[in-house]
């Protein structure tokens, strides 16, 4: 069976720890397991992280590569060819396509219309960033040796970031978790994550002051306003309302962690003696942990499946 990556509440636990597991093993040892194998890159939004992160990862486990970074001005689609037919006709071409798209939902669509080979999912609109999630997770249980009994706030642009909606998901299956949402009114989290995390049994809250709360949490998970998906008013009043700097980062306990899926703009303005040198600063840690959390993905939809 095809496995697809779409949603990060498709992975149940087991899975979860196993993927950690060979990931770990990944970055100690690399193995040529998909040797001969072919990646399709599929983007049809720009990407730093994900799309080389694949390709890196892929090309340290054997396979190679292919694709396009603008899919929208260098592919078919250009003439007007649909998504379904795209994927219908790449999944001929290769052994796995990470797709990423400007459209909520774009991926299940992309899942549906391929029965050949898995889709992955590498952000979707403002849907979800299912493998942004994993190597979230992946993040905590590095950093603090279990995926349990934490509080964590997310800060920022909770209603169209589509990496906090997917962590929400994929923390849903961990036990005493507790979430803080810090964000300006108008871009809260949204309802549906509200009634999951219920449903769960997480606890959550919301506030406003970002520095009363950076000294209760083991993780602080700082986005970025996504202002390619609002209008320039709605920008203007959430920018700057959220950042970590000098002046309230010694609110941030010894033994907390700073997460941000970058990238970061002036969200996270620190000196780059703190960036380089303390521990709490673990954004760049958690970009590094996203090659091998997605070296154990790929090993495990092409060779497992
Ligand atoms: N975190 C993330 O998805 O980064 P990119 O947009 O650079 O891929």
């Amino acid at each position: 069976m095809v496995y697809h990556v779409v949603e990060s509440q498709q992975f149940d636990p087991e899975t979860l720890q196993y993927l950690f597991k060979r990931a770990d093993e990944l970055r100690e040892t690399p193995e040529l397991c998909l040797k001969g194998k072919i990646l399709t890159s599929l983007f049809y939004e720009s990407s730093t992280r994900t799309r080389l992160s694949f390709e890196s990862a892929m090309i340290r486990l054997g396979g190679m590569v292919i694709g396009t970074e603008n899919a929208r001005e260098f592919s078919s689609v250009a003439k007007g060819e649909s998504l379904e037919d795209s994927v219908r006709v790449i999944s001929s071409y290769c052994d796995v396509i990470v797709l990423r798209h400007d459209e909520d939902g774009a991926a299940k669509r992309a899942a549906e219309a391929c029965d050949m080979v898995p889709i992955i999912n590498g952000g979707d609109g403002k849907g979800q960033h299912p493998t942004q999630a994993l190597l979230d997770v992946y993040t905590i249980y590095r950093e603090f040796g279990k995926l349990d009994n934490l509080k964590m706030a997310m800060v920022g642009d909770l209603a169209n970031g589509r990496t906090v909606r997917s962590l929400c998901y994929l923390l849903g299956k961990f036990d005493d978790i507790k979430i803080i949402f810090v964000s300006p009114d108008h871009l809260k989290m949204k309802e549906d994550i509200r009634d999951y995390l219920d449903k769960k049994r997480i606890i959550f809250r919301e506030e406003e002051d970002l520095n009363k709360v950076l000294s209760e949490v083991d993780v602080v998970y700082m986005t970025r306003i996504q202002r390619e998906r609002m209008s320039d008013k709605d920008y203007e009043k959430a920018k700057g309302k959220f950042i970590i700097n000098v002046g309230n980062f010694h609110l941030i306990r010894k033994d907390a962690r700073i997460f941000h899926p970058l990238p970061h703009v002036e969200e996270i303005d620190l000196p780059i003696n703190i960036e380089n040198n303390d521990k709490r600063v673990a954004y760049f840690r958690q970009a590094e942990n996203g090659l091998y959390v997605r070296m154990a993905l790929l090993d495990f939809v092409i060779n497992s499946n």
